[in-house]
């Protein structure tokens, strides 16, 4: 064939030969280990994938890697790993556990360019990771009384307190919550503090419940969390959003000024929501929370409000789903002034199957704050924003989330299917719940400059 191509076309030929494999060459690009897929698992894998956490095994060598590399493939692909719920394409937030399409392109080329490992002499350091905390030096350790996890491979929901006496009232300008075994999924935790003459004994009462068959009334009253007149600690003791745990999430230390509570000496960690994941063997669960203090009263502490259940809107139908249906349901409030919204923590149980959150403005515009197109139960994270969102005054918050009361839904609780209640004060994971919790301030103009990335700048 060359041959019929005249010298010059020949010559013109051999150049375009080169230059187009130059350009193909560059981009197949040969995948390697240490180059392209090293750089990716320490970013986006290794922090819950090594030992102690409760991610099954460890992801950090070449070895870890190609061994699981057709598992990791698929679940890359499927979007189970990492563990990100939220639609990136909606709304953003820190520390995203997201592979871009890019990434994702990059272990597809790499698992069928056969596992390349690359020249090892330039393999990256992988990360390392803090021992005791994520975001320094804590002024105060707080222990959970130590707790049995039987290993007989179920989930365990369970609540706990940790009762506290400080010399003075002080101001607590972060709590960490470090897990004390690999089989701790999740923890959602408040502070619940008390007038000195409202309540005389605060180490008296049950220290763990399993919240099976407890309501919110039994727990308050078994763990002696009620003042002493049997009335409610007041609701402004409270602060939902005080600790948060999920592998991989590091505390949010907000700017400094920003955040931080006011807290009266006599108190306790109410750890309202704990998730074992199902434990293989009996272990002791020695896990602890560290109280970082600030030096004085917060200028802007957090506020909160919650939407749905328990919360300040009613959902729209009732929450009652019956058997084999899927319901749709709404909540909504308004906003009064004007806020500086921090963080979101949508919430439902097993029956959830999407969940989208929006502001709409008083002009009719939408701000998009979240959404989750395919729910999953065991990743619920308190999402916070990169950089405040100004929800002006006078818009409306809206939730409309989907439940799947089928048999489809392979986390249905029954089955077959039965009808499902919201929960009315009871705490069992087979009852359902839908809620929006809204972590924010008052605004200030400059607000949406302000990065909320700064947690490791204690
Ligand atoms: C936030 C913590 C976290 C991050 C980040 C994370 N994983 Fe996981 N991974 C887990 C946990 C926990 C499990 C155990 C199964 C479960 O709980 O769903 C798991 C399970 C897996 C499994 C086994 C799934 C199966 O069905 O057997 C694979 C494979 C996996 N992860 C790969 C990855 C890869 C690859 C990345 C990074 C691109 C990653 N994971 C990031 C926590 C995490």
């Amino acid at each position: 064939m060359i041959s019929s191509i005249s010298p010059y076309n020949r010559w013109f030929f051999i150049a375009w030969c080169f230059a187009f494999c130059i350009t193909s060459c560059t981009q197949t690009k040969t995948v390697t280990f240490t180059e392209d897929i090293a750089p990716i698992i320490h970013d986006k894998c290794t922090k819950c994938h090594r030992p102690g956490q409760p991610a099954p095994f460890s992801l950090i060598s070449y070895k870890d890697v190609a061994k699981r590399s057709k598992t990791i493939r698929e679940v890359v692909n499927k979007r189970i790993m990492p563990p990100w719920p939220a639609d990136p394409a909606y709304s953003n937030f820190l520390d995203e556990h997201h592979l871009s399409e890019e990434q994702l392109a990059i272990i597809n080329l790499w698992v069928e360019g056969g596992l390349l490992i690359g020249d090892t002499a330039k393999l990256p350091v992988p990360p390392v990771f803090a021992a005791g905390s994520m975001i320094g030096k804590p002024d105060l350790v707080l222990k959970i009384k130590p707790f049995l996890v039987k290993g007989d491979h179920a989930d365990r929901f369970m609540v706990m307190k940790i009762p506290f006496e400080l010399p003075s009232d002080t101001f607590i300008r972060a709590i960490e919550f470090v897990p004390g075994s690999k089989w701790v999924h999740h923890v959602n935790g408040r502070i619940i503090f008390y007038d000195d003459d409202k309540k005389k004994d605060i180490f008296a009462g049950e220290y763990a419940l399993d919240t099976k068959e407890e309501t919110r009334e039994s727990v308050f009253k078994k763990m002696n969390l009620l003042n002493d007149d049997g009335s409610y600690p007041g609701n402004d003791h409270y602060i939902h959003s005080a600790t948060n745990y999920l592998p991989g999430v590091i505390t949010t230390l907000y700017p400094e000024g920003i955040g931080g509570f006011f807290v009266k000496r006599k108190g306790i960690i109410y750890l309202n929501d704990i998730h074992y994941g199902p434990a293989m063997e009996d272990v002791l669960d020695t896990s602890y929370v560290n109280i970082f203090f600030g030096k004085e009263r917060p200028k802007r502490p957090v506020q909160e409000i919650q939407l749905g259940t328990l919360g300040i809107s009613d959902i729209v139908p009732e929450l009652v789903i019956p058997a084999d249906t899927i319901m749709t349901f709404v909540t909504r409030a308004k906003i009064l002034g004007d806020i500086s919204l921090l963080s979101v923590n949508p919430h439902m149980h097993l029956l959830g199957k999407s969940f989208t959150a929006y502001a709409l403005k008083p002009g009719g515009d939408t701000i998009p704050l979240i959404r989750i197109k395919a729910w999953d139960f065991r990743w619920q994270y308190f999402y916070t924003y990169r950089k405040m969102l100004h929800i002006p005054a006078g818009s409306t918050i809206e939730v409309v989330a989907t439940m799947d009361n089928t048999s489809n839904n392979p986390n249905n609780p029954h089955d077959p299917p039965q009808q499902v209640h919201g929960t009315n004060g009871s705490m069992k994971t087979t009852d359902e719940m839908l809620q929006l919790i809204l972590t924010f301030l008052p605004f200030q103009p400059g607000d949406e400059e302000i990065s909320l990335a700064s947690h490791l700048q204690r």
